[in-house]
């Protein structure tokens, strides 16, 4: 294999400009990519209107947004039901923004006219449980068993679910998804108990705290973004949720013309984790069977989403570098003489990992241009006993023997692991398909 390392002071590189918030703050993940990464690629492969960009791991559609804005037609792939929704209602700029508004303003005052629920109107005032005489809303037994623990508090709650119910009444079901998207945002980073640091947990409880006054506030950000965009050219996108190893329902032959994505790393993070609270709110999921119908449509990456019938390691059968870190991983658990069925499942998660990673690659060939461009944004990994995962250049190997050819593998930022004392690399991964 011959490629060359570039590297790049990886200081500050995943910051959301100022400028890019319109459009990609409507709801973004930890998971999110920033913008300027989607736009130096666009740069680097000369993009052209008129060809198609290809996110197969799409999650809140940070790729796809972007494109959007340049002009650049896009597809977005993404099995995460929460992230397809966000990442759908992030591209969809045919809405009236002053029907936007109104839609806001006439929710609101539904509500707040309905004597109990005055509460909701004002940032000031919380709610007063002695004049509260009819029972909390809360999610039922099934939905909060899916919930990290008091990830909402009771009152909190209460109120989002009313103005949730406000929401689904309103005769306009036009408007009822960016209304519903501006809910989740403000549930998860404003009334909630959760903390993002980089891991999911709870936070300081808040017994009470305002609702309607942060909703209308992302709505006010919607319409003055909608309002910005719609003035100027912008191009289509089209969100599928679906598995990205197994796309062809949804992509015509030789259609795409790059890639640029950020999928999965073997790194423990149960992305399911990151958006249950707000997936349980809107819907996506009500039941454990829900929940692991999900998380079988994900790229195996940690270990609480690996399942017996499993096989996408039979793609990595014949590759002696992921079969021998396997092993490796699996040697120094013997080692170590650690026995919980977590651990017992490191050495399967990497080879299920870089096997489903294969089998997507696979899938792709046959949907890409002759000549497209891809760039893969992966990192490498300690989690599992400190042994090294090298995930980007394992890619590019995986991708090498699929066919592609491998430009160059760029530094996009390192990470300083305190666990192994060393620098984890996040990479981008640049290859060409020749057909
Ligand atoms: C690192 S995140 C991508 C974040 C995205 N670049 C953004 O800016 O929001 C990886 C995404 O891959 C999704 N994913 C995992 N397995 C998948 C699969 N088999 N097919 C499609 N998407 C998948 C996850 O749900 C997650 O949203």
């Amino acid at each position: 294999m011959t490629y060359t390392t570039q590297l790049q002071n990886g200081t500050e590189l995943n910051r959301l400009y100022e400028n890019d918030r319109p459009i990609h703050e409507w709801y973004r993940f930890v998971l999110s990519f920033p913008p300027h990464l989607v736009r130096d690629y666009v740069e680097k492969f000369s993009l052209d209107k008129g060809q198609i960009i290809l996110d197969p791991f799409c999650g809140t559609g940070t790729t796809l947004v972007e494109a959007k804005k340049i002009g650049l037609k896009s597809v977005g792939v993404e099995a995460n039901a929460m992230a397809h929704f966000a990442a759908s209602v992030k591209t969809d700029w045919e809405v009236e923004p002053s029907e936007l508004a109104d839609f806001g303003q006439e929710v609101a005052n539904r509500i707040t006219a309905t004597s109990h629920e005055k509460i909701l109107s004002s940032d000031s005032s919380y709610f007063d449980i002695t004049v509260f005489s009819g029972e909390l809303r809360a999610f039922g037994v099934e939905q909060s068993k899916l919930l990290i623990k008091n990830s909402i508090s009771p009152i909190p709650l209460h109120k989002v679910l009313t103005l949730l119910d406000g929401i689904e009444r309103h005769k306009s079901t036009r408007l009822r998804n960016h209304a519903k998207l501006a809910l989740a945002k403000q549930t998860v980073n404003e009334i909630s108990n959760l903390r993002f640091g980089p891991e999911i947990g709870v936070g300081k409880l808040k017994v009470d705290t305002p609702v309607l006054k942060p909703w209308l506030c992302a709505l006010d950000s919607m319409v003055s973004d909608l309002q910005e965009f719609r003035a100027s050219s912008y191009a289509p996108a089209t969100v599928f949720s679906a598995d990205a190893r197994d796309m062809s329902r949804y992509l015509s032959p030789g259609s795409i013309d790059a890639v640029i994505t950020s999928p999965p790393y073997p790194n423990e993070k149960d992305y399911s984790r990151t958006t249950r609270l707000e997936s349980v709110l809107l819907g996506f999921m009500s039941s454990r069977e829900d929940l692991r119908r999900q998380k079988q449509r994900f790229i195996r990456s940690n270990t609480r989403g690996v399942y017996k019938a499993d096989k996408d390691d039979s793609w990595v059968e014949d590759m002696p570098r992921i079969q021998a870190l396997a092993r490796s991983i699996e040697d120094r658990r013997l080692e170590l003489g650690k026995t919980s069925g977590f651990e017992k499942q490191y050495s399967k998660v990497v080879l299920q990992y870089f096997g489903g990673m294969a089998r997507h690659l696979q899938e792709l060939r046959r949907f890409l241009s002759p000549g497209a461009k891809l760039a893969y944004v992966v990192g490498d990994q300690a989690s599992y006993f400190r042994i090294m995962i090298r995930t980007g250049e394992i890619l590019a190997e995986i991708a090498e023997r699929m066919g592609y050819d491998v430009l160059d593998i760029d530094l996009f930022r390192t990470r300083f692991s305190t666990a192994t004392k060393e620098h984890l690399r996040e990479e981008v991964v640049l290859l060409q398909w020749n057909g």
